[in-house]
């Protein structure tokens, strides 16, 4: 069992424990993987963590002690808000990641509805069945139940389902943009109709798209409308940890107005040290997530993430040709930076052992079974050997009739 040694270690030693413990990572900087990184080049990536060791010591708990960090959140969020169409009285806050901006909106949601309609004992959200398990974290955390509603053969929110699936308990809808497992968008403006019509909380989890769809949209994409434009959307989780290219641990939570960000914050004085207020979930927030937040985003500006946005893009659709020339299918219509793929003739889990015996980290999707990529710029040099290590691994899957034993799939 490990202990703490007795005395420190040499940082030499130290430098050499770490080395060794990460020779059996994936390697993210060859484009292997295609999760959890979101790499946008060498520059970005030394801005971040230049701007993280400068605050490295701060806590955002503190605005009054670290005014700067205060500065820089109202800057990240008005600047996020500018992105997203959040009108004169639009208001948010950064989180550590996209699972507290959830958690934070569904309770706001769900405290509405105590005050509004306190006859409701036990809230319910409807939710499309692509919708992030952060929904039903956050769910069991506060006491909510979640529906989750089959979406329709283009993957996309079945809306007239969700308003089917609409009850007396109802306190608040879910769309996403794109929707984690097919990189598809919902189809918000619907979604905002059916919540304006019954008065319900309309989320919008942007937390893939909220900085990689506005410059699509921007580049040509037809998307869509799909934030604060859309009358009924009450909220948004955008986050700054994937394509804002900050460092991990920032997000944003974004509210139409202030009427509905009122219901967020925490308060607590009965304590001997006094009042305790705070805006978000944690108490405790990096300093550096903050601040190389507020450093990416002014680094990169419209045209560095325009130009992120459109190379990213490029990726996705020479691996999609790529693999439709394989004789495999994409599912669905892949809009942003996620694709997901499989076949109808081929065991797609046997392929994706073999590209796993190839050395790439294999995103499996279960439903339909498929492989799934979320993109960043280390592809760009990867998307010949990936396509080349595909093909071969579909054509020893389609000689041999290979089946994958089943496993997991896991997120
Ligand atoms: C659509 C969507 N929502 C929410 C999250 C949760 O974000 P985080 O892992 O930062 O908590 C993710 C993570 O991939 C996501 O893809």
């Amino acid at each position: 069992m490990t202990t703490l040694p007795p005395m420190g270690l040499s940082v030499a030693d130290i430098d050499c424990r770490m080395a060794t413990a990460r020779t059996g990572d994936v390697d993210w900087r060859n484009g292997r993987i295609g999760v959890y990184i979101h790499y946008a080049g060498e520059d970005v990536l030394n801005i971040a963590k230049r701007a993280y060791l400068e605050f490295f010591s701060e806590n955002g708990l503190g605005p009054k002690a670290f005014p700067s960090l205060a500065r820089f959140e109202a800057d990240v969020v008005a600047m996020t808000l500018g992105l997203l169409h959040g009108g004169g009285d639009a208001r948010g806050a950064m989180t550590t990641g996209g699972t507290e901006s959830i958690f934070l909106a569904v309770k706001s949601a769900r405290d509405r509805a105590r005050l509004e309609r306190p006859e409701i004992v036990r809230p319910t959200i409807v939710v499309p069945q692509t919708a992030h398990p952060a929904f039903n974290k956050a769910a069991h955390f506060l006491g909510i139940d979640v529906v989750r509603i089959p979406v329709g053969p283009d993957f996309r929110a079945d809306v007239m389902a969700m308003a089917a699936a609409c009850g007396r308990d109802t306190v608040m809808l879910v769309g996403s943009c794109p929707a984690y497992p097919h990189g598809v968008v919902d189809p918000i403006p619907e979604l905002a109709e059916l919540a304006r019509e019954r008065g319900l909380w309309l989320h919008v989890d942007a937390c893939v798209g909220g900085f990689i769809a506005p410059f699509a949209r921007r580049l040509g994409v037809a998307l869509p409308d799909f934030d604060f434009s859309v009358p009924g959307v009450t909220s948004i989780s955008a986050d700054l940890h994937k394509y804002g290219y900050a460092a991990k641990g920032a997000s944003t939570v974004l509210y139409c107005d202030e009427a509905a960000f009122r219901f967020q914050a925490y308060e607590f004085s009965d304590w001997p040290r006094g009042a305790y207020s705070t805006k978000t979930l944690v108490g405790t927030r990096a300093g550096g997530a903050i601040a190389a937040a507020w450093a990416v985003m002014n680094y990169l500006g419209e045209a560095g993430y325009c130009d992120r946005t459109r190379r990213i893009l490029a990726v996705r659709t020479a691996l999609e040709q790529g693999i439709r020339r394989l004789g495999l299918e994409i599912w669905g219509r892949p809009e942003l930076s996620i694709l997901s793929y499989g076949s109808r003739d081929l065991d797609i889990f046997a392929v994706a052992d073999r590209l796993a015996e190839r050395g790439w980290f294999v995103g499996r999707l279960v439903d339909p079974p498929g492989i799934h990529l979320m993109l960043n710029l280390t592809h760009e040099a990867a998307v010949d050997a990936y396509l080349g290590d595909l093909a071969a691994a579909v054509e020893t899957v389609a000689r041999t009739g290979q089946t994958a034993a089943p496993a997991a799939a896991t997120y």
